[in-house]
């Protein structure tokens, strides 16, 4: 991007170039492939580019955005107070409903309070370890060798147990599938509607409405199920849910409102810590040389000992594979941000209600901060790297204020497993099935078949 000089009158955003516009503007960029095609328009018009979707001449169906992809830039945004995070923009109201306004949830009524958000504080993550431990131990108690495993459902259903146990103290095993299924209809609709262009308000009896309402009623009461027991229980335990509702109970909230707030958790909780370790084992099925050094990692700060909380520290290289995967794979690759009043961005001015696109698979994948962007290369995040890299020129849990909170919990838990699943077996992708790759709310793999072998040099060994 050619910067404005010192000095000179900020020059309106519209005036920059950008991709050729249709009758529908830039809508044909979203499509299955809109990573790729907001990446190609980044490498083509630079850091901030001008877009908008619908026809200018239709008001009511235009919309300015901007693909900002500069750290500086992005840093910019999520500190500044007047820019916001859209909850209105949900699937069910609009085209950009990104992570966790995945499913409707009003973001606003979903801020946490202190007091909720310390639930996931760094003191609290060593008791949730032996959770994590258990219940990976268990699932993996269920595999047999040789077998072959849908291996997103199987760490969908984890993580999701994972989450309940910790935060909720709830067995969620018997929500698995229903939660799995919900979400994928949640994922297809959303697909589905991202084309439209007279989108069809979600009241009217299409078949499409209808298999949302009935899968987002299906998620919601699970969590009213959660929230009810506990309530009903008069337990006074300071898990996530006790937090939520002692909150709720100071600060007069309905049952509608904690309600949301559980959501939040409990479908950001676990959907993208499970889809990090389905790319991070894919990753490791496609490159058996980095797969043989995590293994020496692990046998040797482990031996025939228990892996603990405390030797999970020192795993700095399968480290480096969770934030590899990370970079290349973010779970939730873009987020949007709303300007609520005119902004100036490196002597560009933007208006008031634009939609600001910030996206982690086309940052994460600038040459400027990665080199051989496209390689997956753990062996890159070393210290001085890691020193080096600008800040947010890698954002997989956003930043600012509504960045993630459930970063440290998901960051262990994530190690955690990998750890666990690659000392005990190795993971080969089944050959001829194309693990493919679905850009929804989330980046998910389209089908992810793989054969589990037992490693024969921990035939004997424990956790
Ligand atoms: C690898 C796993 C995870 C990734 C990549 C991730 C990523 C993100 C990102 C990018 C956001 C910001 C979205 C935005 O600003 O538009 C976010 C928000 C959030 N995340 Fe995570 N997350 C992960 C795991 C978790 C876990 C385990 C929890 C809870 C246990 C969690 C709870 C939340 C919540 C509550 C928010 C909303 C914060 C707010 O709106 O103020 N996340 N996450």
């Amino acid at each position: 991007m050619e910067d404005c000089q010192k000095g000179v009158t900020p020059v309106d955003i519209r005036t920059l170039a950008g991709p050729p516009t249709t009758f529908l503007g830039h809508r044909y960029l979203l499509n299955e492939d809109t990573p790729e095609n907001l990446l190609a328009v980044a490498r083509e018009f630079g850091d901030l580019v001008p877009l908008h979707f619908g026809n200018r001449r239709i008001q009511r169906l235009h919309r300015l955005a901007a693909l900002v992809t500069h750290p500086d830039d992005i840093a910019r945004i999520f500190a500044d107070k007047t820019i916001t995070k859209p909850y209105s923009l949900s699937i069910s109201k609009g085209q950009f409903g990104f992570g966790t306004q995945a499913v409707g949830l009003e973001s606003d009524a979903a801020r946490e309070t202190d007091q909720t958000r310390s639930a996931l504080d760094y003191h609290h993550l060593p008791g949730y370890f032996e959770t994590m431990l258990s219940r990976t131990e268990s699932l993996l108690s269920t595999w047999k060798n040789g077998d072959t495993y849908e291996m997103g459902r199987e760490l969908m259903r984890l993580a999701l147990e994972i989450v309940g146990e910790t935060l909720f103290s709830s067995d969620l095993t018997d929500d698995a599938d229903t939660v799995n299924e919900a979400l994928i209809v949640v994922m297809e609709t959303f697909n589905k509607r991202r084309n439209y262009l007279f989108l069809v308000p979600e009241e009217f009896p299409t078949i499409t409405n209808w298999r949302l309402r009935f899968a987002r009623k299906r998620l919601r009461n699970i969590v009213v199920r959660i929230l009810r027991e506990r309530k009903a229980s008069g337990s006074t335990k300071r898990d996530l849910v006790g937090l939520l509702l002692m909150a709720a109970r100071q600060n007069g909230q309905s049952l509608e409102q904690t309600c949301d707030q559980a959501m939040t958790y409990f479908l950001a909780g676990h959907e993208t810590t499970a889809l990090t370790l389905c790319w991070a084992l894919i990753f490791l099925a496609q490159h058996p040389e980095i797969e043989a050094d995590l293994h020496t990692e692990i046998e040797t700060l482990l031996g025939e000992g228990p892996l603990t909380h405390a030797a999970l520290r020192q795993f700095k290289f399968a480290e480096s594979i969770i934030s590899e995967t990370l970079r290349l794979r973010p779970p939730i690759w873009a987020m949007a941000r709303i300007t609520t009043q005119e902004v100036e961005l490196r002597g560009y001015t933007i208006p008031p209600k634009t939609l600001l696109l910030l996206s982690q698979f086309v940052t994460q994948r600038d040459p400027h901060w990665f080199v051989d962007p496209e390689t997956f290369n753990p062996y890159r995040w070393n210290k001085e790297f890691r020193k080096q890299l600008p800040r947010f020129a890698y954002f997989p849990f956003g930043g600012g204020e509504r960045g993630c909170i459930g970063r440290n919990f998901a960051m262990m838990e994530a190690l955690t497993l990998l750890v666990i699943i690659a000392r005990k077996y190795k993971l080969q992708l089944v050959p001829g099935e194309n693990v493919g790759r679905i850009a929804s709310l989330t980046l998910r793999p389209k089908k992810l078949l793989m054969t589990v072998n037992k490693r024969s040099v921990v035939a004997s060994l424990g956790t």
